[in-house]
């Protein structure tokens, strides 16, 4: 087979600045060695995330000019709606301006004292967000899925028999929703699939538990399904993506991911009483329910690129990328989450920098040393992310250590994927080198985002 291309060509580009070693190390110092404070423009492949990243298309800039502004029953808010029921086959769409508004109002109604949310992985969003309403988020992954070197097929799905056992031991009518997330982004990007899916939603549907697709990588999901699940591989992305989402009462998406819009996205559902509730709630924080604190042109722009997702030979060349770099460092011996995920490449730094404490962030410090040796922007899926305290200051660790590399759509060449490639092997031949982080200061809620360390002297 000849080589998987990249399916456009370039017509706009944007300068990527260059730094020295030495600059760098000075930039992560004062950057209290959290890539969240280094300045973007210090910064020469940036796979920080893959949200709001993406490379719009000529066909999406060219719909930004047929936006609509008007506050009330914009043309462009009927095209997006449109487009959103067709391809999830949910009547009601109400946007937001983005994955998390979606969750604060739904979790809001769902969530609260004493519910329960359960999930394949709650994103740190998502499970900020039921915290925050009061109620208690659970993740009930599948076992393959918490073994980062272990290759499974479908790693992201959830686990039935766990799911089973918590709702006879927490009751029903106390579980405010099930949450699938398609592909489980804090578990390596793994997809789930749809047999998973219809089982799940069976389950639910007997004890009256809602179903939630999180939706932010469905396309990528779908594709998945069509490589790997029987029966899937002669039919259509659209046909797959619209029998994932028919086993569901709605989703939330982040349009930041899969619709390749730099903001955007929405809440969809089976259910006019719940909506009642969520447009409700979306008056008083987002706007009115046809805008949704997004700009006309910002539907339009995500309707153009919910279609382009879906198309194959994007879907093939986008998981193909990800593959290619994880094949590289397999090669070299580099630790890394098997097989490769949808979105992005996740080192298992656990295993990477073996001679690091889980107490010391092994992942974050990975992160530093990435960043000095190549300026290559990553982050930390590990225990600064999801580590809790046990009340007397000692770390309860995340489940795994994870540095993700996350690709935003479309916008690396191969030549950048070989040089990521490259920067990561020669910080493994050197990785005895690098040293463990404490924390100076940190946020009660979701402190990776702000949280200020320094390395530890050895
Ligand atoms: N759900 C998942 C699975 C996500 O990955 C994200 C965002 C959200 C919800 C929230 O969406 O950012 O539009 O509010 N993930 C980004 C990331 C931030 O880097 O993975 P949002």
């Amino acid at each position: 087979m000849n080589t998987i291309i990249e399916p456009f060509r370039i017509k706009s580009v944007e300068p990527i600045y260059f730094t020295t070693r030495e600059q760098r190390s000075e930039i992560l110092k004062k950057a209290f060695y959290n890539p969240f404070l280094i300045h973007s423009n210090d910064v020469l492949i940036d796979l920080l995330t893959d949200s709001g990243t993406s490379a719009m298309s000529s066909n999406q800039w060219a719909a930004l000019m047929q936006g609509d502004e008007s506050y009330a029953g914009s043309p462009s808010f009927f095209r997006f709606e449109k487009t959103v029921q067709d391809i999830t086959g949910f009547p009601i769409v109400i946007p937001t301006h983005q994955g998390r508004a979606a969750e604060k109002i739904l979790f809001g109604i769902l969530g609260g004292k004493g519910k329960y949310l359960v999930s394949n992985t709650l994103f740190d969003t998502t499970r900020a967000n039921i915290e925050f309403s009061g109620a208690e988020g659970v993740d009930l992954l599948c076992p393959e899925g918490k073994i980062p070197t272990v290759p499974a097929p479908f790693k992201g799905n959830l686990d039935t028999e766990q799911l089973r056992t918590f709702i006879r031991e927490k009751g029903a009518e106390n579980i405010g929703a099930c949450i699938l997330t398609v592909t489980n982004n804090s578990g390596g990007g793994q997809p789930v699939s749809m047999a998973n899916v219809r089982e799940v939603s069976t389950l639910c549907a007997h004890h009256g538990i809602l179903l939630f697709i999180d939706a932010c990588r469905f396309a990528e999901n779908a594709y998945f399904i069509k490589l790997r699940e029987e029966g899937y591989q002669d039919k259509p992305v659209p046909e797959i993506v619209r029998e994932l989402f028919s086993y569901a009462n709605g989703c939330t998406m982040s349009a930041k991911k899969d619709a390749f819009a730099n903001i955007g996205g929405f809440l969809a559902m089976h259910d006019e009483s719940l909506a009642t509730l969520c447009r409700n709630m979306l008056i008083i924080t987002e706007g009115f329910p046809t805008y949704g604190g997004l700009a006309g042109r910002d539907l339009e722009a995500i309707a153009t690129g919910l279609q382009e997702v879906m198309e194959e030979h994007y879907l093939q060349y986008r998981i193909r990328s990800i593959e290619y770099l994880t094949a590289k460092l397999m090669e070299a011996g580099v630790p890394v989450m098997q097989p490769a995920g949808g979105h992005a490449v996740y080192l298992d730094a656990r295993a990477f920098l073996s001679h690091i404490p889980v107490h010391q962030y092994p992942g974050q410090a990975l992160v530093g040393a990435l960043y000095e040796a190549g300026g290559i922007r990553s982050v930390e899926i590990g225990s600064l992310m999801f580590g809790k305290n046990d009340g007397s200051g000692n770390l309860i660790p995340a489940q795994m250590e994870l540095v993700r590399l996350a690709f935003p759509r479309r916008v690396y060449t191969q030549s950048h994927v070989d040089y990521v490639a490259e920067v990561i092997i020669e910080v493994f031949a050197g990785r005895s080198q690098v040293h463990g982080l404490e924390i100076l200061e940190e946020a009660p809620m979701l402190r990776h985002f702000t949280a200020k360390l320094q390395p530890i002297q050895p």
